[in-house]
């Protein structure tokens, strides 16, 4: 294909997820009461820190955590639950699902594929990966939505989420669910416009399909859509050259910590036949993304069938952002289909 021309000039970096505060070195940032990893070698050390528990942004000092054998047992299940034989079963069929829904949509005007294809592509994927009912999809797609913007019925959708999954194939499907249908679109939007910037390299992918995988790697380091994680010391602790008492807090900045040149030269360069391993779009180590393969194989499909079909990017001016600082995606993305 022709490389897609953008309709507009590059669109505002304010706020761009696509653009991180560069890495540097570790600090402790009083008003967070958190200390603040950047630094790829930084973040990815602390990752792998098993003195170091998950705990969420804004819990209280101490966090009680999820016991840990509770936690590796339910990430065995989900690792078995999506298998390789699992994932390639349903990798024609999420591709035959996104086919249908792009084969639907208006060839003589713009639409915004954020809305009119990742969302209900990625609902689609969620049903067909958790064995929900079709016929409920929307309903439990407005669930997963109140459970990801964390409204004020979010623990009542939570709830009737787990209660509807309760016999469902994959562990914790409700959170499966929302992962799939909420996170996954929010990538897709961010990696696709990462693309719709770099004209040539969306155009070399139209060339090589071969390329998806390294392509997908690349996009989830550039264009990841977890910005930060936090940790709680559970003991004292050295890391990263900084002493941290039991009980505190740390902040790993994921998107910076990709764009670390030390580990990746010219790290504000999308380039798709970059080596991107070692990236931590992911998280890393014990607690990585247990959806990882099934994330990427997803968002692979998704992205092919987005090449295929795009002709001209409409990059809106300055780009409208939705999601807080820790997770950030472009609202819409519109774009002329290949008639
Ligand atoms: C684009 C979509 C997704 C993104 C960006 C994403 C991102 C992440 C990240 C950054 C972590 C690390 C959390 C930490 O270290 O504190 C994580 C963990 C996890 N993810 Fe995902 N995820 C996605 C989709 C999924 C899906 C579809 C599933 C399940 C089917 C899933 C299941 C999990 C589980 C179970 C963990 C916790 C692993 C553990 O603590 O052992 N994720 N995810």
């Amino acid at each position: 294909m022709s490389s897609p021309k953008c309709m507009q000039a590059r669109s505002s970096t304010k706020g761009d997820p696509l653009l991180p505060p560069p890495p540097g070195a570790p600090y402790y940032d009083s008003a967070m009461d958190t200390w603040v990893l950047s630094r790829h070698a930084d973040v990815s050390t602390a990752l792998r820190e098993p003195r170091l528990r998950p705990t969420g942004p804004r819990s209280d000092k101490r966090s009680h955590g999820e016991d840990p054998i509770i936690q590796a047992r339910v990430r065995a299940e989900t690792l078995a639950a999506l298998s390789p034989a699992k994932l390639s079963a349903w990798q024609a069929e999420v591709r035959r699902l996104l086919c249908v829904l792009v084969d639907e949509l208006p060839r003589d005007r713009p639409v915004d594929i954020v809305h009119e294809l990742a969302e209900p592509g990625c609902l689609a994927i969620a049903v067909l990966v958790t064995g929900a009912d079709p016929l409920k999809a929307q309903h439990l797609g407005d669930l997963a939505r109140k459970v990801s913007a964390g409204t004020s019925d979010a623990k009542a959708a939570n709830a009737e989420l787990a209660q509807y999954f309760q016999n469902a194939p994959i562990p914790m499907s409700g959170p499966a669910f929302v992962a799939l249908s909420q996170t996954l679109p929010r990538f897709l939007a961010n990696a696709w416009l990462a693309l719709l910037r770099h004209p040539a390299e969306l155009a070399r992918l139209d060339t090589d399909a071969n390329l998806l995988p390294k392509a997908i790697e690349e996009l989830l380091r550039y264009a990841g859509v977890a910005q930060k994680l936090s940790r709680q010391a559970g003991v004292d602790i050295e890391l990263a050259g900084i002493r941290i008492p039991e009980g505190e807090r740390l902040r790993l900045m994921l998107a910076s910590a990709n764009r670390d040149p030390t580990q990746f030269p010219e790290p504000n360069r999308l380039d798709l036949t970059r080596n991107a391993a070692g990236h931590v779009g992911l998280g890393a180590g014990m607690h990585s993304c247990a959806g990882g393969a099934l994330v990427r194989m997803a968002a692979g499909v998704a992205t092919g069938v987005f090449v295929e079909n795009i002709a001209a990017a409409d990059i809106r001016n300055p780009v409208e952002w939705r999601g807080g600082s820790g997770f950030r995606s472009a609202a819409s993305l519109y774009v002329l289909l290949r008639r």
